[in-house]
């Protein structure tokens, strides 16, 4: 953790989530209990279908909401798409950009990452920029630097603290239940904020949360969570069960 950095813990539902489903955001809320707010932020990034509802039944809960994923355009003939102001119209304070589903199965590159990032930017959510290598790159020796080039190409000039979260996710370790080693997620968050420093500035760049991602549970959440430069998690699978996710957000408070 960053000690003055406010850890931020983000559940990504991915294209999971029925109305019923709501019962989960509506326990979780209910378990956010004085202590955790005051020491980690919440958001939870239903399904597009949701969010509406989502946000309206948060509204109170100091819990956020976020999407998955944005437009690039601002409007127009882009069928089935969603624009990042449609996001913030729904409630959504945050949006997931560039995570690993969407740069392999949708041949996501980091420049329209990038352009979706300054969408959601210009539309005043915060985009939560993911970035991670491919087992084959990390056992090439290749994971920093991969992780170096996609920040260049991802993140949005001019971003500082208020306005971008970046999280690491290697692809790996995505629904696998593999984490990398704490010594790794230390050299590889370091890395992060340096390369921050060099593209935004040091003042800006230190500010920014960086979160782990990854087969975060409840069991390891603390471990991740003590390494320097890790200041709060994007939750997958363990953010379905609120229990689970109540109990990775207290690992980070
Ligand atoms: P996981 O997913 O926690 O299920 O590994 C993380 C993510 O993809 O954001």
């Amino acid at each position: 953790m960053t000690r003055s950095i406010r850890p931020l813990v983000a559940g990504n539902w991915k294209m999971n989530g029925l109305k019923a489903d709501l019962a989960i955001s509506a326990e979780v809320a209910k378990g956010y209990d004085s202590e955790l707010k005051a020491s980690v932020d919440l958001a939870i990034c239903p399904p597009a279908s949701l969010l509406y509802v989502a946000s309206a039944a948060l509204v109170g809960s100091r819990i956020a909401t976020g999407g998955q994923d944005c437009s690039p355009q601002a409007s127009g003939a882009f069928t089935g798409e969603i624009s990042a102001a449609m996001l913030a119209d729904a409630g959504a304070s945050f949006v997931i950009v560039g995570h690993s589903e969407r740069r392999t199965l949708h041949g996501e590159t980091s420049t329209l990452v990038k352009a979706k990032a300054q969408a959601a930017q210009k539309a005043l959510l915060v985009p939560i920029v993911c970035v991670g290598e491919t087992r084959d790159e990390r056992e090439a020796g290749k994971a920093l630097a991969v992780v170096k080039k996609q920040l260049r190409g991802s993140v949005p000039e001019g971003s500082g603290a208020a306005t971008l979260v970046v999280a690491y996710e290697p692809v790996w370790a995505i629904g696998t239940g593999l984490t990398p080693t704490v010594a790794d997620v230390a050299d590889m968050h370091e890395a992060i904020r340096a390369e921050l420093g060099r593209l935004l500035g040091k003042a800006a760049a230190s500010g920014v949360r960086l979160l782990y991602g990854g087969s975060v549970k409840p069991s390891n959440a603390a471990e991740l969570m003590s390494v320097a430069h890790v200041d709060g998690a994007l939750v997958g699978g363990a953010s379905l069960k609120a229990e689970e996710f109540l109990a990775i957000a207290r690992a980070c408070a």
